[in-house]
């Protein structure tokens, strides 16, 4: 029976530890996190599937596989199980200068170009003129309803559970045969891979049910979720600030509302700022290390930048057929 760890209940640590129980039932699984929902980077996300602030060194059949895998997994429980936080949703998406339609949206249900006529209707004139109009149909994962749904299913399957942070792999002993690093930027810290570093994103929710479609454009966004409505936002590289900026609060305000007037309405529920785990690309690999007299392979899943739950279950299914070869090589 394996003993396998694994560090980080971020959306993409819980999701894989859900996706080794399946897989491995004879293991024993303990995840070790310093923090979890509704406290971390996940929470913060709209989760609205579309890939964002990923890096661009991910082999293009990879990075299909992951999103198309993940988009079905979305769909599916915005089907059958929308309590758990998925739900189907359409909305707009504005460019400056028309653009190339995007490969990933041969995933979305529907997609079309909008007409000028179209556009001026959607977009009103008191935002800047824009070239280009797409409207599409795609999904979100409300990552906090999804994470509760997620813990309760690994506990009752038997998961452990340990609150803590670790300074160091080496902190975890000889006690597993395997460990997953799960850590989004905690990595920064914890793994000598000073590839990761935060994109910081700034963003308000509010209470606004007049709004039932998405506006994107280059600088802001207005996403539904099922009760509140996330309004954003920035992207700011190498920045550590987890403060609310009073500033950049009026600013995300006063854009979204020049764009959707129906937003002047909107009661501010919270504002927020999380740091995306960005990397030249998602890093998911097997590397082994020697922890006191054992050598212990590690598997890493970290790095998936503002594309968190655009990928993760893609991802959480590589990292499963990883620890299939180490645990079949190794005969745990
Ligand atoms: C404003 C904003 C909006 C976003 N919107 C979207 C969106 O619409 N769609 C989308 O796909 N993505 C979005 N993202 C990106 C998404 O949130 C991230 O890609 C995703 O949450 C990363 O998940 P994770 O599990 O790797 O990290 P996290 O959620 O940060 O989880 C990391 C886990 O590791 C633990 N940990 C870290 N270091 C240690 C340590 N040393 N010891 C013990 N435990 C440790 C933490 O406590 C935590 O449990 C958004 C991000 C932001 C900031
Ligand atoms: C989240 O943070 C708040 C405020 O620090 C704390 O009271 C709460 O216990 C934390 N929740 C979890 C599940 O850790
Ligand atoms: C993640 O992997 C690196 C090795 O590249 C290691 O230094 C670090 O301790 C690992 N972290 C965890 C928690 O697995």
């Amino acid at each position: 029976m394996p003993k396998i760890v694994v560090v980080g209940a971020g959306i993409i640590g819980l999701s894989q530890a859900c996706i080794l129980q399946e897989k491995f039932p004879d293991a024993e699984i303990t995840i070790v996190a310093g923090d979890v929902s509704p406290n971390i980077t996940s929470d913060i996300a709209a989760g609205f599937w579309h890939p964002y602030l990923l890096g661009d060194d991910i082999p293009k059949d990879t990075l299909k596989r992951w999103l198309g895998e993940t988009f079905d997994y979305i769909l599916r429980f915005a089907r059958s199980h929308p309590t758990h936080g998925a739900m189907i949703i359409s909305g707009y998406e504005f460019n400056r200068k028309a653009l190339k339609k995007p490969e990933f949206a041969d995933f979305f249900l529907q997609f079309r170009e909008l007409s000028p006529k179209e556009v001026l209707e959607a977009r009103g004139k008191e935002a800047y003129p824009v070239e280009q109009a797409w409207f599409y149909t795609t999904v979100f994962l409300e990552t906090t309803l999804h994470l509760k749904y997620l813990f309760n299913k690994y506990l009752s399957n038997g998961g452990l559970l340990e609150r803590r942070w670790l300074k160091s792999i080496d902190e975890l002993g000889e006690k597993y045969d395997l460990i997953f690093n799960c850590t989004g930027l905690g990595a920064n810290k914890l793994v000598d891979d000073f590839g990761v570093f935060p994109t910081r994103g700034q963003i308000i929710r509010v209470r606004c049910p007049e709004v039932k479609h998405f506006f994107i454009d280059e600088e802001t966004y207005c996403l539904p979720n099922s009760e509140t409505t996330v309004l954003g936002g920035t992207a700011e590289k190498n920045d550590h600030d987890l403060l609310i900026r009073p500033a950049t609060a009026k600013w995300i305000l006063e854009e979204n509302i020049k764009k959707i007037p129906a937003l002047k309405n909107a009661e501010i529920v919270s504002h927020k700022v999380g740091l995306r785990p960005t990397r030249s690309a998602v890093r998911l690999e097997t590397e082994y290390r020697t922890i006191g007299k054992k050598r212990v392979p590690i598997i890493h899943n970290y790095g998936h930048g503002g594309s968190g739950v655009t990928l993760f279950y893609g991802c959480a299914l590589d990292g499963a057929k990883l620890a299939a070869n180490v645990i079949q090589k190794s005969k745990i």
